[in-house]
Formats: structure tokens, sequence, C-alpha cells
């Protein structure tokens, strides 16, 4: 289980206190899918970065399972099962994506062993593992890529920032089946897609730095209006 208490993040630009994140509390329980929504610059992204650890807050606490991780290192996190699959995948000059998945779960695998991790995002094991994971890779293969070392890893934590971005609408069926499998753990999703909002059992509605609705999909999902392309558009306050 997770705990955001109290938490605030500002940070300082040209000369002023900007706050990015206002009084966040929130818990995740373990075996849930949590999805967080909400306008560009909300702050999803930096709330996800902050349990990370790859940004820091300003003040309040992150408590993962009773420990208090908020002052503790990325790697301590990671080691406590915590993953983080970016918005924007990282790229790795000289690294292969092979390497990556070995390093990322701290096992050694064979072929057919990552067959089976990347088969689950729709590649093939033969066409990427000595591919280099630099920016010759298309965003889709990088966002998937990104995506299967995250699930291999096995997080007890798992946070995914809109794991749709880039990723095209044949495949959009077997990412979302991926997640609603991914149940032993604590999941947090931040998306704008409605077919990931029907497959949370929470949704987070954040705004200007503020959780501003949660609560189970039923009772969030009619307050929100979807356009046709099944994003996000606008709060329906009424
Ligand atoms: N280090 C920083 N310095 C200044 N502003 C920042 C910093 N980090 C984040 N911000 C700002 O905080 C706001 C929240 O950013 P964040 O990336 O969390 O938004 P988001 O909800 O993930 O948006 P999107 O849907 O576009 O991905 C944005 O206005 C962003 O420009
Ligand atoms: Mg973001």
């Amino acid at each position: 289980m997770l705990e955001i208490k109290n938490l605030n993040y500002a940070v300082i630009e040209n000369g002023a206190k900007k706050n990015i994140l206002n009084d966040i509390n929130l818990t995740f329980k373990d075996n849930k899918i949590y999805v967080i929504t909400g306008h560009n610059g909300s702050g999803k992204s930096t709330l996800l970065k902050i349990i990370m650890g790859i940004a820091q807050k300003t003040d309040g606490q992150i408590l993962f399972n009773g420990q208090d991780i908020s002052n503790i290192s990325i790697n301590e996190r990671a080691e406590l099962g915590i993953s983080y699959a970016f918005q924007q995948p990282v790229t790795f000059k000289g690294l292969k994506v092979k390497d990556l998945l070995d390093i990322a779960t701290s096992e050694k695998h064979n072929l057919s062993a990552m067959c089976d991790i990347l088969s689950k995002v729709g590649l093939c094991a033969k066409d990427y593992i000595d591919r280099a994971l630099d920016d010759k890779l298309s965003g889709g293969e990088l966002k998937r890529i990104e995506l299967a070392v995250t699930l291999a890893r096995k997080g007890k934590l798992n946070m995914f920032d809109e794991p749709e971005a880039g990723i095209d609408l044949w495949s959009f069926e077997n990412l979302t089946a991926l997640f609603e499998n991914l149940k032993g753990a604590t999941n947090i999703i931040v998306s704008h897609q409605k077919r990931i909002l029907e497959i949370a059992d929470e949704i987070i509605l954040m705004s200007d730095g503020k959780v501003v609705l949660q609560g189970n999909r039923e009772k969030v999902l009619p307050k929100l209006s979807i356009n046709a392309c099944g994003r996000l558009r606008e709060v329906n306050n009424g």
C-alpha cells in the first residue's frame, strides 16, 4: 500500500516560488488499478516522479507498506519493488535492448525468455534484442520496450506514465489486456484515454496541482467529459 500525505512540490522559477503540487493526500491499495487523469500540466508526471524519487518533494510524506520512503534514493526505492515507466522513455547510448532487460530485472535471459517478455508488447525478440537503445528506435518501439521491461521487473508498485502514447490503435486492445492482468501489485497509470480509464478500479482527477476528484470508476467516469477520440476534454462539474 502506498500513502501520500500532505505532499507539496514547489520550484523557484525566475526568482519566484511556483507551486506545482499542492497538498496531495492519496492512498493506493494493493491489487488495484488506479488511473490518474487531468489536463496537460496538472502535475501527474511530477507526482509519479516524486514517488519514484526522480524529483524531490518540498514537504509531506510518502509511505510504502508503512515505510517512509520520502528521503531514500531511486535505487533503494527500486529495490523495494517500485517501478516507473517514463512518459518519454529514456535512451541509453551503448546499451542494447537485451542488456536493459537483464540489468532492470537482475536476471540473465535467454532468447526464449526475452521472446516471452517482448511478445507481450507485440515485439519479436529476434528483431530487437541486439538493437541499441538509441533514437534510431521509433517512439512507439521505445515505449513498448520500456513497458516490457517494467512488466518484467514484476514490481510491487508499478507506475506507467501515458503508456498508450505512441502505441498504434491496432495494439491498444492488447495493452489494456496487459494492465488487466497486473492485479497482483499496486498499479498507477497516468492516462487520457477512455479505454484505459475503463479498466481502472479507481480514478483520480488532477487539476492545477491538486486532486479535485477521486473514487471508484463508476462514480468518477460519468463526471468526466470525453471527446470523440476517447480523450479527456473537460470536467463536467454538474
Ligand atoms: N522543474 C520544474 N520547473 C518548472 N516547472 C516545472 C518543473 N517540473 C514541472 N513543472 C511544471 O509543472 C506543471 C506540471 O507538470 P507535469 O509534467 O507534472 O504535468 P502533467 O500533468 O504530467 O502534464 P501532461 O499531461 O502534459 O503530461 C507543468 O506546468 C510543468 O511545466
Ligand atoms: Mg505528464
